[in-house]
């Protein structure tokens, strides 16, 4: 038998000595025994990080949502799958069995079929968090379409960008969302982006705000009609281990945002056998992670680990001030949730409103409360160690990325021995590395370098669609035979990892991460600017919030600065959405460069971060009298 589940740090040491020592072999007993396969496998890994090519259980085949649905029908069937709480208070949550949610699953897999979806077709996701997301995912899963799900915060321009770069046949939206009090119009945005998609054939409108909207003829359906007329059981398209599952695309330092490939069998494999350690997930346990399916903390913490688990997984509708910042705890006690999952920018907006909110709910259910996403400070750490958990809930700090597929460094609960702001241990099968900036591993304890992984493990993104040479370059180039994460981290004398942030060019607000090209590029366009540059500056809630150095064309004399803001800002929203809005904007007479013309980016980042009497010798820069005025009008 496989440890499948993790009961003591002593066991957490010798799991972890097995996964390490021979990973193969470790990795095929937890694939054997916890999966349904169509075929076996004939090869448990090859993989070659030059390339760099990972391949895991070769030759096997399978469908994920038979391991998510149908095999638990016998034994499950009643249980609840999706426990839906709606964005209004006063309207009753839905609790779809795992029956309920196999025949959805099917009707909404025939539809597509019925639209021509084939396997291998990509099919965009832009959904509020409503049933309908999951099932539509898991709906392309049952048929081999590849699933892109674009976060439905994106503006327009965001979502046709993306649906090009994969290649999208059909977008599934909805006619809007509701965000708190306010609705969105979502089908709006969809048609403002496909203006610019000439791929996409047909759209598929789920109803969930009763609004007016156009549907085009021959483009547009609504999506209930056609499900009420779907056959309800749909057989499941055999995947090969390989095959690709889904597309998720993620900001990087420069450029595009880059869509990263997970595949079938590997990801589902480490989705749920982390899923089930980590959470501590026991059978009649209530789970809840805040997060949207949008992101990757979704696709693999709120459907696809939990669901090849059997667990209940809490899909939250709304925003957590929503009617008031007491919600999430009103929704921890009403459904009686045992592991709670959120980012520290949540735990920072909340506790700002105090623990009255707090106190007014019986938390007593909580046993293992998690975060992920940036870095959590202590204050957040404790705050939500004494008002949420009591003291008795152990607090998971999970690091990971979109391109990981799955958890990789974090305490085990009742395992681990947590302490503030350390993510702790590496997960099983995991081997971090710390790197010097010259490419040497660090191999003592008390250092801090750059993270890399160095050894392959199942959930890794295979590739970045369509662009396997920046897949290598972004990654796999940085450091020798290495995953590189972009993350710095320190490592203390007993080993635990703290993550301490980005060390390239991206910035994660609110734990969203931002790219600062993309944001650039939008402000660039401003008719009155000739450049800009964006770094990241620390926010008590947003963790880091965006500073821009912004010149303007000519002198810039007689302009209204307040009015260009918004203007700005508009733009950026228009562009790539809200989240991207900058804080502070200062406008300069230059930017420092070097003497090859590169922005100084560390500079600026000083300044923006009240460091500015700390630059060091900034004489070989090309415009070095643009830093003192640039320092002395800081915003
Ligand atoms: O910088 C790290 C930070 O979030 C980045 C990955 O972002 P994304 O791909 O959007 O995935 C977020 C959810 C998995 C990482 O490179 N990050 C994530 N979790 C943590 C974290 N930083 C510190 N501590 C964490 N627990």
């Amino acid at each position: 038998m496989s440890n499948y589940h993790i009961k003591s740090f002593e066991e957490y040491f010798q799991v972890y000595r097995k996964s390490i020592e021979n990973p193969k072999v470790f990795w095929e007993e937890i694939a054997e025994e916890h999966f349904t396969w169509r075929k076996k496998w004939h090869n448990v890994l090859s993989w070659d990080f030059t390339k760099p090519e990972v391949k895991w259980f070769e030759g096997a085949q399978l469908n994920i949502t038979e391991n998510c649905l149908d095999r638990h029908l016998s034994t499950r069937g009643d249980k609840t799958a999706i426990l839906f709480e709606p964005n209004d208070p006063n309207a009753s949550a839905e609790h779809i069995s795992y029956k309920q949610l196999h025949e959805r699953v099917c009707k909404f897999a025939n539809v597509l079929k019925s639209k021509g979806i084939q396997k291998g077709d990509r099919v965009c996701i832009y959904l509020p968090m409503i049933p309908e997301l999951a099932v539509s995912v898991l709906a392309c899963a049952r048929i081999g379409a590849v699933h892109s799900v674009v976060f439905a915060g994106f503006s327009a321009t965001a979502l046709s960008t993306r649906i090009n770069d994969c290649d999208a046949k059909m977008v599934i939206t909805s006619d809007g969302s509701y965000r708190g009090a306010k609705t969105i119009d979502l089908k709006g945005i969809v048609d403002d982006a496909l203006e610019d998609c000439p791929g996409v054939d047909t759209v598929l409108v789920a109803k969930r705000i009763e609004s007016d909207i156009n549907m085009k003829t021959g483009r547009d359906y609504w999506l209930q009609p056609l499900l009420d007329d779907a056959y309800g059981d749909c057989v499941i398209e055999i995947m090969d281990a390989e095959d690709p599952l889904f597309i998720l695309y993620t900001s990087g330092s420069t450029g595009m945002p880059k869509g990263m490939l997970h595949t079938t069998a590997g990801y589902m494999v480490y989705s749920a056998y982390t899923f089930k350690n980590v959470f501590d997930y026991r059978e009649n346990d209530v789970y809840w992670c805040t997060a949207d399916i949008g992101w990757i903390t979704g696709h693999s913490y709120i459907v696809y680990g939990p669901l090849a688990n059997g667990a209940t997984t809490v899909m939250y509708e709304g925003v957590p001030s929503y009617p008031d910042f007491g919600r999430f705890w009103e929704i921890v006690e009403k459904h009686k949730v045992n592991q709670f999952y959120t980012a520290p920018t949540a735990i920072r907006a909340l506790a700002k409103h105090g623990t009255e909110l707090v106190e007014k709910h019986d938390l007593s259910s909580l046993k293992v409360l998690g975060t992920v996403g940036e870095p959590i400070n202590e204050e957040a750490w404790h705050w939500y160690n004494e008002n949420i958990g009591k003291k008795k809930s152990p607090i998971v700090d999970t690091w990971w990325q979109t391109e990981t597929g799955g958890i990789m460094i974090t305490p085990i609960p009742f395992s681990t021995p947590t302490k503030p702001t350390y993510a702790t241990l590496p997960f099983i099968g995991i081997q971090p590395a710390l790197m010097d900036e010259n490419g040497k591993e660090l191999s003592n304890n008390q250092v801090d370098g750059r993270l890399c992984i160095k050894y392959p493990w199942p959930s890794m993104a295979r590739t970045i669609w369509g662009n396997h040479q920046r897949y290598k370059d972004t990654y796999f180039s940085a450091f020798e035979n290495m995953y590189f994460t972009g993350d710095g981290a320190l490592r203390d004398e007993v080993g635990y990892y703290r993550i301490t942030g980005r060390v390239d060019d991206v910035i994660i607000v609110s734990g969203h991460n931002l790219g600062t090209a993309p944001i650039e590029d939008a402000i660039n366009e401003h008719q009155a600017v000739a450049e800009s540059a964006i770094v990241g500056f620390p926010h008590d809630v947003k963790g880091n919030a965006l500073y821009g150095y912004v010149t303007l064309k000519g002198s810039g004399e007689g302009r209204d600065h307040d009015n260009l803001r918004k203007e700005i800002n508009q733009l950026i929203t228009d562009r790539i959405g809200p989240i991207a809005k900058l804080d502070k904007i200062q406008f300069t007479n230059g930017l420092p460069k070097t003497r090859s013309g590169k922005i100084m980016r560390r500079i600026l980042r000083k300044i923006a971060c009240n460091e500015g009497e700390q630059l060091g010798d900034i004489s070989t820069l090309l415009n070095p009298e643009v830093v003192q005025d640039i320092k002395d009008n800081v915003v």
